[in-house]
């Protein structure tokens, strides 16, 4: 189901009002699992030259509506890819992600967590949301992520479902990773870390 304009909206305000700072040096942003785009159009107009937007969607329907749409548009970088196989060479400011969480399974989930906390540079802002019928949060990493970073949470009810928006800071990457770790399972009484 398409993300509503109100729940675009207010997953890009922020992202929106950094990009329109005077005088700022040029930012990174990487969209995952953008769907029909509904995000990605609302972060376009802003982009100013110097920055840089990849755009990563697996789904092969998705991303040939993409490519449709944001073709001719030199700003915008797509990637036909699984999220856990894109290595980029660089680091980002924002991390916009409608990856289905809640539909994963919870070690695949961790995974994609891990790897989008590699992917910030310190001070970057996650933006993520899920469903308000998904209340829970999947790991006690992801609970524990949102109790220290979150810097802003919002549920957007014109949204079907309705959705529960959070903003994190990551001023620390190296932090949060160590947090990862102390979810990793035990085996035998070791903590399998890297899984
Ligand atoms: C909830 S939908 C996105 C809704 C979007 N905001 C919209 O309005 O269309 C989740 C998206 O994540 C994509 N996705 C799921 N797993 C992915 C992965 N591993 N890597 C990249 N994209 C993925 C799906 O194909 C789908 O387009």
């Amino acid at each position: 189901m398409p993300s509503s304009r109100y729940l675009a909206r207010d997953a890009v305000r922020l992202v929106v009002e950094k990009l329109g700072m005077n005088h700022r040096e040029s930012l990174s942003l990487l969209e995952l699992g953008p769907g029909t785009g509904i995000f990605t159009e609302h972060i376009l107009p802003n982009l100013k030259k110097g920055d840089h937007f990849d755009v990563v969607e697996l789904n092969s329907y998705f991303y040939n509506i993409l490519h449709r749409k944001f073709r001719f548009n030199g700003e915008v970088r797509l990637h036909h890819s699984d999220f856990l196989k894109f290595h980029p060479d660089r680091a980002y400011d924002f991390v916009i992600s409608s990856l289905p969480y809640e539909q994963m399974p919870s070690r695949v989930t961790l995974k994609m967590w891990r790897h989008k906390l590699s992917l910030c540079k310190p001070g970057a802002h996650i933006i993520y949301y899920k469903y308000v019928n998904f209340n829970h949060f999947r790991s006690r990493f992801e609970k524990q992520l949102v109790r220290e970073f979150c810097s802003d949470e919002k549920i957007v009810f014109l949204n079907m479902p309705p959705a529960r928006l959070f903003t994190l800071t990551i001023d620390d990457p190296l932090r949060c990773m160590a947090l990862f770790e102390q979810d990793a399972p035990v085996k035998n009484g070791v903590r399998v870390n890297g899984f």
